[in-house]
């Protein structure tokens, strides 16, 4: 029945409906913006309750951004919350979510095999026209989309959280995407008001293949003994002007998450020497220590 979207879907056009599959830390942030710009947008989870949550934290996230937008006309602020509220709906049914979509972005678990089987029951699903994006920090979108026939409709967007406030977004083509969804994909990202930058399918794609190794050095430094995390954040931000150091930015990132995508790196390729594991970080989860989360990391978040 949903597939009678696709005959009549126009090839070209602007991305109007948004599918995100995926309403948690990044997904309910992506759906938050889309709709901000204007757009209709169908959120997927996998039950009800997650539903409801991701849709009270937009609410919340948009109250945020109504303060201070509209600190002179609160009234205004209102109906800017409602009115974006208004263009998301949710669903529990994937293949019910993609059938109106004109671009679907997934922000599911970093799980290769779950990704790929979303990603092949989407491709049935959904209208011949529709972009499928994924959002993965560090796997694969060539991969993700081997099940897929529209490899020529596939690329990466990769947002950073939180997602209404970081301004990068990062849009990766692999070998197979074509010149028009690349180019569907930038406008997009312009329209939800973000600075895209274009990028290939490689392990990390910018951001984070810089990101990982520094932090992989930064931790070797501590465990030679060279400097303390403190003196270490401290020398980033004021000697190189980053925003945090490369320790609390860690504990913010969680260390389960930074050990994963460097024990995956190091899987694919082992001879490579930035994506040696680290023997105090791989300790550090083992105690459950993984940052700010946990209430431990290389800093202590305890409520005292
Ligand atoms: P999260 O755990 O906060 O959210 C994932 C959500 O997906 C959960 O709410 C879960 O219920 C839902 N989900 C899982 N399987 C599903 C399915 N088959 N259908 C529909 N919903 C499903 O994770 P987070 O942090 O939002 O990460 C999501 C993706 O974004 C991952 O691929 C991650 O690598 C990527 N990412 C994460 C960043 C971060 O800072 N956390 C930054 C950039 C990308």
């Amino acid at each position: 029945l949903k597939r009678s979207f696709s005959s009549s879907s126009p090839m070209a056009g602007a991305i109007k409906n948004v599918t995100v599959i995926g309403g948690g830390l990044m997904g309910s942030g992506i759906a938050q913006i889309a709709a901000a710009a204007g757009q209709k947008v169908v959120l997927v989870e996998t039950n009800e309750k997650l539903l409801q949550g991701a849709n009270s934290r937009i609410n919340e996230s948009l109250k945020r951004v109504a303060k201070k937008q509209f600190k002179e006309n609160p009234s205004a602020g209102e109906s800017f919350v409602q009115e974006t509220m208004g263009r998301i709906s949710g669903t529990t049914n994937p293949s019910e979510g993609a059938a109106s979509a004109d671009l679907i972005v997934e922000a599911i678990v970093e799980n290769m095999g779950i990704k790929q089987k979303l990603f092949a029951t989407l491709d049935e699903a959904a209208p011949k026209h529709t972009i499928f994006a994924s959002n993965t920090s560090s796997l694969s979108i060539t991969e993700i989309a081997s099940q897929c026939q529209r490899k020529d409709k596939f690329g990466g967007l990769h947002f950073f959280n939180p997602v209404p406030v970081m301004k990068l977004l990062e849009v990766v083509r692999t070998n197979d995407t074509s010149d028009e969804t690349y180019k569907k994909m930038m406008e997009w990202g312009q329209e939800v008001g973000k600075t895209c930058i274009t990028c290939k399918d490689t392990p990390g794609f910018v951001v984070n293949r810089l990101l990982v190794p520094q932090l992989a050095e930064a931790i070797r430094m501590l465990e030679r003994g060279d400097a303390s995390p403190r003196d270490i954040d401290t020398a980033m931000k004021l000697g190189a002007g980053h925003p945090m150091g490369p320790f609390e930015l860690a504990d913010y990132v969680g260390h389960d998450t930074t050990k994963f995508i460097i024990d995956g790196w190091h899987e694919k390729m082992p001879e490579n020497p930035l994506f040696k594991p680290s023997e105090l970080l791989n300790k550090m989860v083992k105690e459950g220590k993984l940052g700010v989360k946990s209430g431990e990391g290389f800093y202590s978040y305890k409520k005292k």
